[in-house]
């Protein structure tokens, strides 16, 4: 890990003033921002941490868009003070060749944000779960442009906070943006945040700004027993939650799902998006076994509370949804185990009634895995997504109902 220094420049934006205050105005009145960050919110303008050139997601399927702040200074300010979050990089920074903005979608897929600036909406959410009180020390995970790291140390003074960033370029614009706007005080380490921030260690508060499907157990070594993570957590099956961790003095931390919210993920926990098609081979077919099932796929993944409860109790199974075609006029949803090569498929028709044919192959008997998961949860009662209590040990992380 290195330490980065970094210049000093001043950035001007007229009418920003007026945007931040309309902002924070419809985040108080929608009541995501509570009365401590308001203040907050209000001393820290945002523009002074979006980098000059952002990306726009494309309306008609093509894209990402770049938009360029001296091109387009009016648009660029304008979307930095939208409750949006602003993508700032792209494939770790790697250049876009045009084949990779192609529509079609197998190409289009080898899209991945890999930086933005968080929808403010969000970034108040979480603060407000992470309690931080002034004087607390905070390590954050993601630095990103800065600006959350900038929140926080205009509340809890910058020599409180630690944020971790893996891209040494970001890094570097971060720290730039941070000493430009009077907070050179925070500490800004590029490096692989997983491993936490030891030498700063222990933490009250850690926050990532980067989903995570296993919770790196240096995070809980790194902070005080009653100290708390807030951290973008997911499963195989529905990546969208945030989730609440208290660490306790034994080693262990203990925890639920307190809202929902979709983060670019963890460098190194990064699921890589394979087709279909290279997952159930020819070969698979022809050995998958055959069974049928009475209740409709649909009940696998409409629900929230219902993709909850499958994706903690049934790891590393990635569910996809393809609809009935013309050509085809099965609908079938996918369960997917890209690391085993297991697989299941589900089939319906439109209008028509079960049982419904499934076909599942591998070591895996992905579909009963989900069946059984389903089962339990409908038996409970269909309880909520906060009903699961979460627990990280040093041997890992598992999910139990509690009432
Ligand atoms: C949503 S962005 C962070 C937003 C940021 N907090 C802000 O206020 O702008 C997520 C960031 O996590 C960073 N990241 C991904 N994997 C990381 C890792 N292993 N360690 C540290 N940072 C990581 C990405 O490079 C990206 O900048």
């Amino acid at each position: 890990m290195t330490e980065i220094a970094a210049p000093v420049a001043p950035v001007t934006a007229p009418g920003s003033s007026r945007l931040l205050a309309g902002l924070v105005e419809g985040l108080s009145s929608s009541g995501a921002l509570t009365a401590e960050w308001r203040a907050v919110f209000l001393a820290v303008p945002r523009h002074l941490f979006v980098p000059d050139l952002v990306w726009r997601r494309g309306e008609d399927g093509c894209g990402p868009h770049p938009l360029r702040r001296a091109e387009q200074p009016q648009e660029w300010l304008e979307m930095v003070y939208r409750d949006e979050p602003v993508i700032t990089q792209i494939n770790d920074g790697a250049p876009l060749s045009v084949s990779t903005v192609s529509p079609e979608s197998t190409v289009a897929r080898r899209i991945v944000y890999t930086s933005s600036t968080s929808m403010p909406s969000v970034v108040a959410e979480m603060l407000s779960a992470l309690r931080a009180e002034p004087g607390m020390s905070v390590l954050e995970i993601g630095t990103g442009t800065g600006w959350n790291a900038a929140l926080l140390a205009q509340r809890l003074g910058g020599e409180h906070i630690t944020s971790v960033e893996i891209d040494p370029r970001l890094s570097a614009h971060a720290q730039r943006a941070l000493a430009n706007a009077g907070y050179g005080t925070v500490t800004v380490i590029t490096g692989d945040g997983a491993l936490g921030y030891p030498r700063r260690a222990p933490y009250d508060r850690v926050i990532s700004t980067a989903c995570v499907y296993r919770v790196p157990y240096p995070w809980i070594a790194q902070t005080r027993a009653g100290g708390l993570i807030v951290t973008p957590w997911g499963t195989e099956y529905y990546n969208g939650h945030l989730l609440a961790l208290t660490v306790a003095g034994d080693g262990s931390a203990t925890g639920r799902i307190v809202g929902m919210t979709a983060f670019m993920t963890l460098r190194d926990q990064r699921i890589p998006w394979i087709p279909i098609s290279e997952i159930v081979t020819d070969d698979s077919e022809t050995h998958a076994e055959e069974k049928l099932s009475r209740r409709h796929p649909r009940h696998y993944v409409a629900s929230y509370d219902a993709r909850t409860a499958i994706g903690v109790q049934v790891p590393r199974c990635i569910p996809r949804y393809a609809p009935p075609e013309a050509e085809d006029p099965d609908g079938i949803l996918w369960l997917l185990d890209q690391w085993s090569g297991s697989w299941a498929a589900i089939h319906h028709q439109p209008d028509q009634p079960g049982p419904y044919r499934v076909r599942q192959y591998g070591p895996r008997r992905l579909f009963d895995e989900v069946s059984a998961a389903y089962r339990i949860w409908k038996a409970a009662g269909k309880p909520p997504a906060h009903t699961w209590r979460i627990t990280i040990t040093p041997e890992g992380q598992h999910a139990e109902l509690t009432g």
